[in-house]
């Protein structure tokens, strides 16, 4: 980043970006420099997600917020905090400029591409159809799960992959679907019996099925690459993050937290 901090507030002032402040040590610091000024970020999330973001003892832990904290301390903004929110309204908040970054194991997809814009891949996933572990239903392949309720979170693409894949096709009734605000109220769900299966992320399958008496039935490939989420046209800090992406993947940062959040792989 070559930009001093006065062109970049300029630079988003342009673009609207009202939520996005600068620092007060930036404008009383150095005494004569007054051009270290940092722009502050807030960063938005959906906990319940593990172990890419979820609550423990009341904090917000996980891989996103580990990494999304080591990208920004590689460039010249600040991270002023983190807002929770569901998965859903992620997007709004980031066009409404309630937040300035999202970090929720978001899939870099054609629909979403259309509102906002995203980082680098950082993570890549396909789905996983979870079950009971004591059940007596195990499903190999997406047909199976005609006629059973099943459940997915809000505006994921594991809900899309319900709806495009049973519910259009005519394999699943529209009534046999259930839609959770986050991920643990459907394995919740699924544990308590009112479900029969849940579609989700494949790694987060993975992280359920390690803590709860759940499987993973089978995965369905669907290739999916995670990004953070930017404003559209908020091109010069979409480049530091991946300037600051690409640092924390060149060194030991990236395959650190990788080991503390998924085990040695
Ligand atoms: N990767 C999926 C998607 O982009 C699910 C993401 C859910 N993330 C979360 N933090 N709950 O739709």
């Amino acid at each position: 980043m070559s930009d001093d901090g006065l062109s970049r507030r300029q630079y988003l002032s342009t673009v609207g970006g009202t939520a996005v402040t600068v620092s007060l040590a930036g404008c009383f610091g150095g005494g004569g420099g007054g051009d270290d000024g940092t722009t502050e970020i807030t960063a938005g999330t959906a906990p319940g997600f593990p172990p890419f973001e979820m609550k423990e003892d009341g904090e917000l832990v996980g891989f996103d917020i580990d990494l999304l904290e080591a990208v920004v301390d590689e460039t010249d903004y600040t991270l002023a905090g983190w807002e929770e929110f569901e998965f859903k309204s992620l997007i709004p908040a980031l066009t409404n400029e309630n937040i300035d970054v999202v970090a929720a194991g978001m899939t870099i997809n054609d629909e979403r591409d259309e509102t906002i814009d995203f980082t680098d891949p950082y993570y890549s996933s396909n789905q996983a159809i979870v079950v009971r572990e004591d059940g007596d239903f195990s499903p190999s392949s997406l047909s199976d799960l005609s006629g059973r309720p099943i459940g997915a979170q809000k505006g994921t693409t594991g809900e899309s992959t319900v709806q495009s894949e049973l519910i259009e096709p005519g394999n699943l009734d529209e009534s046999n679907y259930n839609s959770y605000g986050n991920y643990v109220l459907a394995v919740e769900d699924l544990q308590n019996g009112n479900i029969d299966a849940v579609v989700i992320d494949e790694p987060v399958a993975q992280t359920f099925a390690a803590q709860r008496p759940v499987v993973i039935a089978f995965t369905y490939e669907t290739g999916e690459n995670f990004g953070f989420g930017v404003r559209e046209g908020d091109d010069e800090f979409t480049q530091a993050l991946n300037d600051g992406l690409s640092t924390v993947r060149d060194g030991s940062t990236y395959q650190d937290l990788t080991n503390k959040w998924f085990g040695q792989q």
